[in-house]
């Protein structure tokens, strides 16, 4: 049955692919960007399946989101939060590492993942007759983390990317434990190391390939695996 995603983050990369792939086998797409008027590609796609609906969001501004929000009515099955921004993959001395880019990387992985999901989530909790969803939920929200988040996984490059996406991840499991008596499933993906402009051309997995495992593994989220952390192949991601 066709559901709803919300993803942020759609105007390229893994998020635009996602919303590709999602509105061809049948879904409606609220298609975010922080900025439409640059979104050439997203918004020829959307003129081209009236599935997708486009929305300007940029996930560090959360008064604007909220405001946003509250002006959709629509049911949202799926929110998918992918918007995210990788500063540097320098060490401890790059000094690309400064207050400001710090700041930015913070507020996009971590706050942008609890803006987004606090704003929409009145559109989670909404019944929708013609949602899929198994009995006794309402809705995912699916958190695009990282492997490089894992603190098993540690290295010498990007330190800040790194804390980032382990705080992503942490709030996934939190949202986990808070959201499941509202019916609600939350899991933590590494969408692999993907060619987009961040995972740059020598990346090893397709954006095809990466958005549509991590859309299979939507799918079959549910209460009983919430909390899960894991890669577009569902093989699970030590923390
Ligand atoms: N590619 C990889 O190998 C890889 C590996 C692990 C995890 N990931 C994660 O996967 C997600 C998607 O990555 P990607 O490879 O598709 O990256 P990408 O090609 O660089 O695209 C990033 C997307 O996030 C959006 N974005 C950034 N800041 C935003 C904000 N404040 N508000 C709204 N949108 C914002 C960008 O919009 P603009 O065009 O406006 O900048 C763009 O649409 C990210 O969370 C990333 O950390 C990627």
């Amino acid at each position: 049955m066709s559901k709803t995603l919300l993803i942020t983050g759609a105007n390229r990369g893994i998020g635009f692919e996602m919303t590709r792939q999602a509105a061809a086998r049948g879904d409606r797409i609220i298609a975010c960007a922080r900025n439409i008027m640059e979104a050439p590609d997203l918004v020829a796609l959307a003129k081209s399946n009236s599935a997708i609906t486009l929305l300007g969001l940029d996930v560090t501004a959360e008064n604007d989101m909220k405001q946003i929000a509250a002006g959709m009515t629509r049911k949202v099955d799926i929110l998918v939060c992918n918007a995210g921004i990788l500063n540097s993959y320098g060490g401890l001395e790059d000094p690309s590492h400064h207050s400001r880019a710090i700041e930015s990387v913070l507020m996009t992985n971590v706050a942008g993942v609890f803006f987004t999901a606090r704003s929409f989530l009145p559109h989670l909790l909404e019944t929708n007759e013609t949602s899929s969803q198994p009995s006794g939920m309402t809705g995912k929200i699916a958190v695009i983390s990282s492997a490089m988040g894992s603190q098993q996984r540690a290295n010498s490059n990007a330190p800040i990317y790194r804390a980032s996406k382990a705080a992503a991840t942490n709030i996934a499991r939190s949202l986990a434990v808070e959201l499941a008596p509202r019916g609600i499933a939350v899991g933590a993906y590494h969408p692999g190391w993907v060619r987009t402009d961040m995972g740059g051309p020598s990346a090893d997995v397709s954006v095809a390939d990466s958005a549509a495992g991590l859309l299979a593994r939507f799918d079959v989220l549910d209460l009983t695996t919430t909390g899960l952390y894991e890669n577009y192949l569902g093989e699970a991601l030590p923390f």
